[in-house]
């Protein structure tokens, strides 16, 4: 997190709480999944959700899973007939997934597809309206630029944890920290596209077509 605890805590508690199904995904992916800080949780799943309620998207890629909150909070933004693909290559967590999907109120826009991320999207033609990247930090790039030529035309690209913690502006050499700055850096060196950092939870990056 970039905010200070306190900054946070302020900001979910003026935040419109997560609906019912999402609130029991919460509490028992925190009661039952080891790694919860991967949850991005209500303030991120709602910013989510207004990027997906203000660009109507047909098709949403979500790389990285976990327990399915951002892909749900995503999934209840979505138009008619428009769907979500997520990408999870942890088998026990895709089943976890699945579960709360099947009782859930959007569970039905809401594909999990197990694998390694980059092999799902090798066999996906797009074209991606929303693509969320919150997978393994080192990878960041190689999604990148494997969803960009599949990107639609207005599509956009979030991006998750690209500050780090704050991490970023002094990046131990060869750690997590340092594949964000690479990611980062890539991302600003490239004329293809136009990007925004915001400083959302633990950063979110927004990248479009220039
Ligand atoms: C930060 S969590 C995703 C959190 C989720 N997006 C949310 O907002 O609640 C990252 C997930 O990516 C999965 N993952 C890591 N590497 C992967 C890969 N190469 N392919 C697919 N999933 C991967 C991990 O198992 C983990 O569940």
């Amino acid at each position: 997190m970039i905010t200070p605890p306190e900054l946070e805590a302020y900001a979910e508690a003026h935040t419109t709480p997560a609906p019912p199904h999402l609130a029991a995904l919460h509490e028992d992916t925190l009661r039952t999944q080891s790694a919860t800080q991967m949850l991005s949780g209500t303030v991120e799943g709602r910013f989510l959700e207004m990027l997906v309620w203000i660009a109507l998207p047909r098709l949403v890629l979500e790389i990285g899973t976990y327990t399915g909150s951002a892909a749900q909070f995503m999934a209840g933004a979505l138009p008619e007939g428009a769907r979500v693909i997520t990408c999870e290559f942890d088998a026990d967590r895709a089943a976890f997934a699945r579960e709360h999907l099947g009782t859930s109120p959007v569970g039905d826009r809401v594909e999990v597809a197990e694998g390694p991320a980059l092999e799902t999207i090798s066999g996906l033609d797009g074209p991606f309206d929303l693509v969320f990247i919150d997978a393994d930090k080192p990878a960041y790039v190689d999604y990148y630029e494997a969803v960009l030529p599949k990107l639609a035309e207005r599509g956009l690209i979030a991006a998750d944890n690209t500050l780090f913690g704050g991490e970023v502006l002094d990046p131990e050499p060869d750690g997590t920290a340092a594949a964000i700055v690479r990611f980062n850096d890539h991302v600003a060196a490239d004329p293809r596209t136009v990007q925004v950092i915001l400083p959302v939870r633990d950063g979110v990056t927004l990248i479009r077509h220039a």
